[in-house]
């Protein structure tokens, strides 16, 4: 089944504040190559892939909006809104909100303690892997875990460059993620490992190349084109592979994955 994305544009994308390491306000966003990086990342969505692709109505003075996966987490009819850790981004929520609402969805609930949205809740199979504790609080899993009626698996985030889960850990297909082990404590990489039967580990290079904040959906993946690893490695094991630039979205510390937010239609 072709994947739902919600993706926002990046007109008002820029580095205003420093909210992670990646960003530095010394080191501004080049319009644009970023409208073209976003561009090309729809195209592969839509032209290459036949997903399909919704917008949200970018805002002024929102510059990180355009990381739409922050924006929620959609499992069915369910929404989990986001709580933003930081001042900085906290009036998104109300423009994600009134988007799910017109759209129709009814069962839409934000939860008490921070909560990034997809950023840091992946699930795979009807597990929910979710991150902690840079921008979402732990007892936020708890609350999803009763939510969604989902089982959640608490993984503790280690190093400040992979602040969200999704810049750590990738879902590949029902038996496969990939992950960066160093960006993980010992006892989460175990959990991953007890659960998961095929644990793919990345390099160094492509982690902080942002080739984990991927999207794939068992038999195409989008990627960072500088994750020259973990592409081969796909690739040899037969997978669709769709290299793309971000490099303008890595000033924010956010990339493919950041970019798109899915809105699946049930658990399977
Ligand atoms: N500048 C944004 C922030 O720090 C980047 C968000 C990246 N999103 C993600 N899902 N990892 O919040």
């Amino acid at each position: 089944m072709p994947k739902k994305i919600l993706m926002c544009s990046p007109e008002f994308f820029d580095i205003e504040y420093e909210i992670n390491p990646w960003m530095h306000v010394g080191n501004p966003v080049q319009p644009d190559l970023a409208r073209q990086q976003w561009q090309l990342l729809y195209d592969i969505y839509t032209k290459r892939l036949g997903w399909e692709v919704s917008l949200i109505e970018p805002v002024s003075g929102l510059p990180d909006m355009v990381f739409t996966a922050n924006g929620g987490l959609v499992v069915g009819d369910r929404v989990a809104l986001p709580k933003f850790r930081q001042p900085e981004r906290q009036g998104e929520t109300a423009h994600f909100e009134r988007w799910f609402q017109q759209r129709g969805f009814t069962d839409i609930w934000q939860p008490t303690h921070d909560f990034e949205g997809e950023g840091d809740a992946l699930l795979w199979n009807r597990v929910l892997f979710a991150g902690y504790p840079w921008r979402t609080d732990r007892p936020a899993h708890a609350e999803l875990e009763r939510f969604f009626g989902l089982s959640v698996v608490s993984l503790q985030l280690t190093d400040a460059r992979f602040y969200h889960l999704d810049t750590a850990l990738a879902v590949i297909d029902e038996r496969t993620v990939a992950l960066y082990p160093k960006a993980f404590s010992a006892d989460s990489l175990e959990r991953v490992r007890s659960i998961v039967p095929t644990v793919i580990e990345a390099t160094d290079e492509d982690a902080v190349a942002y080739g984990l904040n991927s999207l794939s959906d068992g038999h195409s993946v989008v990627i960072s084109d500088r994750a020259t690893n973990l592409i081969s490695i796909y690739r040899q094991r037969g997978l669709d592979v769709h290299p793309t630039p971000i490099g303008e979205f890595q000033k924010s510390g956010g990339g493919v994955k950041c970019l798109s937010l899915e809105l699946r239609d049930l658990v399977v």
